[in-house]
């Protein structure tokens, strides 16, 4: 399998405290491989270790254990990181600059030619949609969301096989974080590998391919977005739209059914039953109550859920 992000058994400890004697441990042992091409989310809770691990794989922090390869080299190697991009949580650039200044700045860095940088700089800041009228305008008139902008168009300045995008949603608003999932989906076609973090799960659940979930610097689970989802029960319960149903008396009889719950409502009642056999256990009951039956639909498991079972795990049993 050819895999273009490999972690292995990374650990980071952060020294903090007076004379910095206490350590945080951050990151535990992380493992992790990552297929090429793919949208691959890395999701957890806040303080779960997410930017640790990205600014260990930028080499802007050392680990304290482990090691991690991109693209098959090693993480220190200089030469591999103008074949990556990288957009920092919270993108900082110096203020003063335009946001066309810093592109070519960029540009320059990665040894771009004159005409190179201007047209690559001019497509990109359009496609992370920003106005024209803005390009020239000093970064400290920028907003939140437009300094993500820039912070986006500059992690592409090299064309980077891959991508790591540090929360690339966050401060954008609902046109930006349009526009920015059909900028991502547009690198995975051309074959870019994108790794991303964010806590935005209705992204992930539309971009993704693939995640992983840490929770207090280990991973909690990993693999592909279907397959997590379906692994746990896939369907975990039935639920039943009946209209023109008397409540007090359907609810009366619904004591017999184990686990049944119902929300009442103008026009009738949602239930929620957790066995398939308790569908038909149901049906007369709603019959014989004066209701109509509408819908009967599966529930199945929400990132949502997956998420907030896998960060939460630890601190029920701790
Ligand atoms: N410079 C630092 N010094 C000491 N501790 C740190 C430092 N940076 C991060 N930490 C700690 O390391 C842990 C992981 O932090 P990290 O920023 O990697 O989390 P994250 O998953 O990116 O969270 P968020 O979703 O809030 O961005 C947290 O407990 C945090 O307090
Ligand atoms: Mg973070």
């Amino acid at each position: 399998m050819n895999h273009v992000i490999e972690i292995n058994n990374l650990s980071k400890d952060y020294e903090t405290g007076f004379w910095r004697k206490r350590k945080v441990r951050a990151l535990d042992s992380l493992d992790l491989n990552v297929k090429g091409g793919q949208i691959f989310g890395f999701l957890g809770g806040n303080g779960a270790g997410k930017t640790t691990t990205i600014k260990i794989l930028m080499s802007l922090l050392y680990p304290t254990e482990g090691m991690a390869k991109i693209l098959g080299r090693d993480i220190s190697d200089v030469q591999m990181h103008s074949s990556i991009g990288y957009c920092p949580e919270n993108p900082y650039f110096y203020d003063y600059l335009t946001a066309r200044e810093i592109m070519n700045y960029f540009g320059e860095l990665f040894g771009l030619s004159t005409e190179r940088r201007k047209t690559r700089t001019e497509q990109l800041l359009t496609s992370v949609g920003l106005s024209e009228k803005d390009w020239d305008r000093q970064l400290r008139k920028f907003s939140k969301g437009m300094l993500q902008r820039v912070g986006l168009a500059q992690a592409l300045i090299n064309s980077p096989e891959v991508v790591f995008l540090d929360e690339p949603m966050s401060g954008l608003d609902p046109i930006g974080r349009r526009e920015i999932r059909e900028l991502i989906v547009g690198l995975r076609e051309k074959g870019t590998t994108v790794f991303m973090s964010t806590h935005i799960l209705s992204d992930v659940e539309s971009l993704c391919d693939e995640v992983a979930i840490l929770r207090k610097g280990r991973l909690a689970a990993t693999g592909n977005l279907t397959d997590l989802l379906s692994e746990t029960g896939g369907t975990r319960s039935f639920e039943i739209v009946v209209s023109g149903v008397s409540p007090v008396a359907l609810n009366e009889d619904l004591t017999a059914v184990a686990g049944a719950t119902t929300a009442f409502h103008p026009s009738g009642a949602r239930i929620e039953v957790l066995a398939e056999e308790d569908i038909d256990r149901v049906f007369p009951m709603i019959r014989k109550n004066g209701g109509r039956l509408v819908s009967v639909t599966p529930v199945k498991q929400s990132l949502e859920d997956l998420f907030v079972r896998e960060t939460k795990a630890d601190e029920v049993s701790a």
